[in-house]
C-alpha cells in the first residue's frame, strides 16, 4: 500500500470513531440516534455496524482531519471532502447517519451516509477512488462471510438498512451491493464462498429487474440462484419490520423460488395474457428457457405447470421442448 493509502485508510479509521462517538454519546448525534432507534435498530447492531453521525457544523470533518495532520490533498482523494470550482473544500457528509463501508477484512474505505429529514439525494456515497471502487465490494461480506460459509449460502439485498435489519433479526449471511447493478466482479467474489445466493431485492418495479438482471449474472458465473418473494412493494427492512426475523426466515428466505419459476412470473410482464397470440409467444418463450434447463425432471415439473395452466396437452409441449433442446446441440 501506498502511503497515500495508508492515509486514506488513517483517515477512515478516525473518521469512523468519531461519527460513532458523536452518534452514541454526544448532544450533536442525538438526531442521528433517535432515527436509528425510530427504525429499531439497537444499541448493540449500531455498535456491530459502527454507525454514526456527520455533524451539520460547517467544516467539521476537515478541521477534526486537518488537526490530526492530513493532508488537503490526501482528503480529496479518499472522498472524504468535496472539491469546488473555486478550490475551496467542504464536508462531503453533513447532517446525515453514516454506514460505513467496510472492506473484507473489515477496514472502512468509504461511507454511505443517509438524509434524516428526506433531503435529496436520499443516499450519499463517498466519490469513488482506487481504493473504493463500488463494483468490486459487498457491503458486509467481512462479517457474513461466516455465515455465508456455514449455511452454504449467501442471502443478497439492495440497502444497507436491509443487511442491518436482517443481521439484528439474526440472519446474518447478509450482503447488498452499493445502489448499483451487479457486476461480474461481485459475481466471481462470491462464487469462490459459496454456490447459492438467495436474491431478495425490493419488491418493486425497478427490484424486479434487477433481480432478472443480477439472476443471470449470477447463473453465468455458475451460481445456483433462489428468488425470494415478499408482499408487493415491500422491501427486506419493511418486511422484518412489519412481520419480525423468525417470519423472514422461514416465509421468505428458506421459501425463495426457483429461477424458473421467478422467470415464468416475470416473462408475463410482456404479454398481455387474455389474447390468444400472446399466450403462444409467451409458452413459447418459456418453453425456449426451459429448454435450456438439464434436469429433466425439473423440466417436466414446469412443462405441467405449463400444460396446467394454458391447457396445452404434455405431449405437445415435449415435442415443441425437443425441437429447441436439438437446435441446442
Ligand atoms: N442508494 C444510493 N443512492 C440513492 C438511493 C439508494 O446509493 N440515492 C443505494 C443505497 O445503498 C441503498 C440502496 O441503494 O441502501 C437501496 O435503495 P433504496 O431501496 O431506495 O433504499 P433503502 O435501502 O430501502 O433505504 P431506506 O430504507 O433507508 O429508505
Ligand atoms: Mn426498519
Ligand atoms: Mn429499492
Ligand atoms: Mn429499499
Ligand atoms: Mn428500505
Amino acid at each position: 500500500l501506498s502511503k497515500e493509502h495508508q492515509d486514506v485508510l488513517s483517515a477512515y479509521e478516525w473518521l469512523t470513531k468519531l461519527y460513532h462517538h458523536l452518534l452514541r454519546f454526544t448532544k450533536d448525534g442525538k438526531e442521528g440516534y433517535s432515527y436509528f432507534k425510530e427504525r429499531g435498530i439497537s444499541e448493540e447492531t449500531i455498535d456491530a455496524f459502527q454507525l454514526g453521525f456527520a455533524s451539520n457544523t460547517k467544516d467539521f470533518t476537515a478541521e477534526f482531519l486537518q488537526k490530526k495532520g492530513f493532508h488537503q490533498q490526501v482528503l480529496i482523494k479518499s472522498g472524504l471532502l468535496t472539491l469546488h470550482e473555486d478550490n475551496s473544500v467542504s464536508d462531503r457528509f453533513r447532517g446525515r447517519v453514516i454506514f460505513p463501508i467496510r472492506n473484507h477484512l473489515g477496514k472502512t474505505i468509504a461511507f454511505g451516509g443517509r438524509t434524516i429529514t428526506e433531503q435529496e439525494p436520499k443516499y450519499l456515497n463517498s466519490s469513488e477512488s482506487k481504493l473504493f471502487q463500488k463494483n468490486k465490494i459487498l457491503y458486509n461480506f467481512d462479517l457474513a462471510k461466516k455465515h455465508i460459509r456455514k449455511s452454504s449460502e449467501a442471502v443478497l439485498f439492495e440497502g444497507y438498512m436491509d443487511v442491518i435489519s436482517a443481521y439484528q433479526a439474526g440472519v446474518k449471511n447478509v450482503i447488498a451491493t452499493l445502489g448499483t447493478a451487479l457486476t461480474e466482479n461481485q459475481a466471481k467474489l462470491l462464487r469462490r464462498y459459496v454456490d447459492t445466493i438467495v436474491l431478495c431485492y425490493d419488491s418493486d418495479k425497478a427490484g424486479i429487474e434487477a433481480t432478472y438482471k443480477a439472476a443471470n449474472i449470477l447463473r453465468k458465473v455458475g451460481c445456483q440462484v433462489k428468488i425470494a418473494r415478499m408482499d408487493e412493494g415491500m422491501d427486506p427492512d419493511e418486511y422484518i419490520e412489519a412481520y419480525g426475523g423468525d417470519a423472514f426466515q422461514n416465509k421468505v428466505i428458506k421459501a425463495s423460488g426457483t429461477y424458473m419459476s421467478f422467470y415464468m412470473r416475470y416473462l408475463k410482464k410482456d404479454y398481455n395474457l387474455n389474447l390468444e397470440g400472446d399466450r403462444i409467444e409467451y409458452v413459447e418463450n418459456v418453453l425456449k428457457e426451459l429448454a435450456m434447463i438439464d434436469s429433466s425432471v425439473e423440466r417436466e415439473y414446469y412443462l405441467k405447470e405449463l400444460s396446467n395452466e394454458y391447457n396445452l396437452s404434455m405431449d405437445t409441449l415435449t415435442e415443441e421442448i425437443h425441437k429447441y433442446r436439438q437446435n441446442m446441440g
